[in-house]
């Protein structure tokens, strides 16, 4: 649990930010003492630029070219009890040290550098000029000085530090207790502030993270119909909507997989139940024949091999139109297109069909006009389309009724129609009959069929660009139309 915490985004992500919080804030904190100490320095240079030349003024630092001790231990009294924090020096002109309040042990260099009082007399005092302080090297002062000049010439510096060690040590205690008091209160107030804020909108960030995470788990685990909630328009909203468009697309996909798997189940159940059927009666048979061989009549054993015949008939063809299907679907058999006469076709065929016809009691009528333009097309495809529509006519019309195969043009299209009086086709089935393996009235009705014809006649017809449409009535009878395109020759 708390390893999978320090592992987790919003760990990472908050560790920077508090890091960076207190970087910020230290950086912040020095600026601002470094800031006020350098006000501090200026402005004290400034006010007290003048202190030094008003020294000079005052006293005689040099008496005949010697320094005047005397004055200068007035000097330094005077000024101890007037202004402690400031510290005074007389110096020769090569910047040495001759005189000054603090005892001896204190200073720790004997001179001063030139240069710092140089620029500062140059800049008159505007300018911020750090000078060597006498009792420590390594922090350097702001301060002010004055020439000492008799005649013309040089003969040495007053050098005042201003702020000096004992203004240092009481500015250190205080400075500590006000940054206690009131600047590091202050930050730490307002990182503690800031830290809150950004955690809480961290937390808020990565909550939308885990959810979609959550989300896409599902997904992965099979609950394709889950989507990320996408409800502003920030990055993370984006990177949900495009899941979410994945997810659309696989779970399309998976259903359109699923489909085709349980359509091949059936077509498989269908194709095995169809083969089943006529192998089961043709091994009866053949067995009576062997058992009974000696006692069979002529008549009977006559009878019994017809029937073997006619299921190897079947046999043969419901392959053969499983085998054509099959192409027809994978789009294997693209049509030759060729113009041909649709009226000579539709003579040929319907002569074929009458011995059959004959045989039921039903009569076929052909009606096409004389001198129709010739139709583009397959004509060996279009004929196995027109065979399966004459087949089912016939088949399914009871004894005394009529087929009519009629050809006639309209616009640009040779439209044909096969129209029977027989049983008709339910309502409810009509959308069905195209489809493999379906047969109205039931699959019982051993009337021969697989139930694969017209579903090879339509393909063969979107194979062409064109369509095919029914209308029936139940007992009244069954109309098929397609068209095809007149050939321009
Ligand atoms: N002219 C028709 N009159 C009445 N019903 C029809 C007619 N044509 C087709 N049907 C119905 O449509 C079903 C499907 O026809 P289809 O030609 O595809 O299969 P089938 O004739 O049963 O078998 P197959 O053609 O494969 O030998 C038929 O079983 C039948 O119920
Ligand atoms: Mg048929």
């Amino acid at each position: 649990m708390l390893r999978e915490f320090f592992r987790s985004l919003y760990w990472k992500l908050s560790a920077v930010y508090l890091v960076l919080l207190l970087l910020v804030g230290a950086a912040y904190t020095y600026l601002t003492l470094f800031s006020s100490e350098m006000y501090f320095a200026e402005t004290s240079q400034r006010i007290n630029a003048s202190l030094a030349r008003h020294i000079v003024e005052e006293i005689q630092p040099f008496i005949d070219g010697q320094p005047n001790f005397k004055g200068m231990e007035t000097l330094f009294h005077n000024v101890m009890v007037v202004n402690p924090s400031v510290e005074v020096y007389l110096l020769d002109g090569q910047g040495n040290l001759l005189a000054f309040d603090a005892p001896n042990k204190k200073v720790k260099v004997p001179f001063v550098s030139l240069d710092p009082i140089k620029e500062f007399l140059a800049s008159e005092g505007k300018k911020l000029v750090l000078g060597d302080n006498p009792r420590d090297i390594h922090t350097p002062k702001v301060f002010s000085a004055a020439p000492v000049t008799m005649n013309g010439m040089v003969y040495g510096y007053i050098y005042v530090i201003l702020g000096g060690e004992e203004y240092d040590s009481i500015a250190d205690r205080i400075r500590v207790s006000y940054i206690l008091a009131l600047g590091l209160r202050g930050l730490l107030l307002s990182l503690i502030a800031a830290a809150v804020i950004g955690l809480v909108a961290l937390a808020f960030v990565t909550k939308k993270l885990r959810r979609m995470t959550k989300t896409v788990m599902a997904f992965k685990e099979g609950d394709y119909g889950r989507r990320v909630l996408v409800a502003s328009h920030d990055e993370l909203d984006a990177l949900g909507a495009a899941f979410n468009d994945m997810a659309q697309t696989i779970q399309q996909n998976v259903e359109g997989l699923n489909k085709a798997d349980a359509l091949r189940r059936e077509i498989i159940a269908n194709v095995s139940h169809d083969l089943r059927t006529p192998l089961a009666s043709m091994q009866g048979y053949i067995e009576t024949v062997l058992m009974k061989n000696k006692t069979l009549t002529e008549d009977e054993r006559h009878d019994y091999l017809r029937t073997i015949l006619s299921s190897t008939e079947r046999l043969s063809r419901l392959v053969q139109e499983l085998f054509e299907l099959s192409k027809l679907e994978a789009k294997q058999i693209q049509p030759h297109l060729e113009p041909f006469s649709m009226p000579e076709l539709v003579n040929d065929l319907t002569a074929k069909f009458v011995p059959q016809a004959q045989k039921t009691g039903v009569t076929i009528a052909v009606e096409v006009p004389k001198g129709l333009p010739l139709v583009s097309g397959d004509i060996g495809m279009i004929e196995r389309a027109m065979q399966n529509l004459l087949e089912n006519a016939i088949r399914y019309t009871p004894h005394g009724g009529k087929v009519t195969v009629a050809v006639e043009q309209r616009n640009s299209k040779i439209q044909t129609r096969v129209e029977d009086t027989g049983v008709g086709i339910p309502e409810k089935d009509l959308p069905l009959i195209f489809n493999r393996f379906y047969r109205a009235r039931m699959r019982e009705t051993s009337s021969g069929g697989a139930g694969l014809g017209l579903a090879i006649t339509k393909k063969i017809l979107e194979a062409h660009g064109e369509s095919i449409e029914v209308e029936s009535r139940v007992n009244e009878g069954t109309k098929f139309v397609f068209n095809l395109p007149v050939a321009n020759v």
